[in-house]
């Protein structure tokens, strides 16, 4: 078995004495997806990984996808990445960031919920950190949707929501976002392909609307839901060191970004794994 430690209540565990540089017998990996599907996030210390060898890594658990940004949108260093690498760093060349997602604080969302077939779950690597802040918050949406009223269950029951991104988008709203955006509409309850689970599958960033409700409604539903599942008991907060690998379930969870210093290097790696089913449904017609 594999030894790990809880991280809070609901959410997240720390893997012990697992090297992801090496490979790893398949009963550990079991055990580590056990442990993953149940507590949302999984976190390795002290890694030391190429970019093949994180490649190889997120391979232990699934198919690695590709970094979904359109390519016309990418900079000239973002392009010498492994193809299932996202570079997330405020390092700037002649001023402009030379990856994604460069400053501050970014609002609580589903990695991909925009897309029609979002990818399962993101690894993130951490190169270098700021001396304070950059902490990534996860929330536990299982436990999210266990706590709500049965009568916001009744509600949400079979509704669908439209979820949609600008690239880059930090917040609603932010200047600094492609004009480029995608949307999906996907179940607003999502049962998990693993653990037959049900989590919410709405966030403050990407949840635009739930389709079919008169939008004063959904408004007021939406708002509801966000506080709710942002609720500090539902919650872990990582804070980062240099080594630290870690995994999310993006169909169980959401994560946030605590604001650090722009004088500071911030450089992580991003891969992702493909998502098995499609959780989208065609919405029928008329
Ligand atoms: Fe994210």
């Amino acid at each position: 078995m594999v030894e790990y430690r809880k991280l809070s209540e609901h959410t997240g565990a720390e893997i012990l004495g697992v090297d992801l540089s090496k490979p790893q017998p398949r009963d550990i990996v079991e055990d580590i997806k056990r442990v993953f599907a149940e507590r949302c996030v999984v976190i390795f210390r002290d890694q030391k990984l190429t970019q093949p060898q994180l490649v190889a890594a997120s391979a232990l658990f699934g198919e690695p996808g590709q970094y979904d940004l359109p390519v016309e949108h990418r900079t000239e260093e973002e392009l010498k990445q492994l193809p299932q690498i996202m570079m997330i760093t405020n390092i700037r060349k002649d001023g402009k960031p030379i990856g994604a997602l460069p400053d501050g604080e970014m609002w609580f969302h589903h990695d991909m919920i925009h897309s029609q077939n979002p990818h399962k779950a993101t690894l993130l690597y951490a190169i270098e950190i700021p001396s304070w802040g950059g902490e990534t918050v996860f929330a536990n949406l299982f436990a999210a949707y266990d706590d709500l009223p049965q009568e916001m269950k009744n509600r949400l029951e079979g509704r669908m929501a439209l979820n949609a991104f600008n690239y880059g988008a930090q917040f609603r709203g932010d200047p600094n976002a492609a004009s480029t955006r995608r949307q999906a509409v996907h179940p607003a309850i999502r049962v998990h392909e693993e653990t037959g689970r049900k989590a919410i599958y709405m966030d403050r960033l990407m949840t635009h609307s739930i389709v079919g409700l008169p939008q004063e409604e959904s408004d007021e539903l939406l708002a509801f839901i966000f506080d709710h599942i942002e609720q500090e008991k539902f919650t872990y907060e990582h804070k980062w060191r240099k080594g630290d690998l870690v995994m999310w379930d993006n169909r169980s969870s959401i994560h946030a970004r605590k604001d650090f210093p722009a004088g500071e290097v911030r450089l992580m790696w991003r891969t992702t794994l493909l998502g098995e089913a499609a959780p989208a449904r065609s919405v029928a017609a008329g």
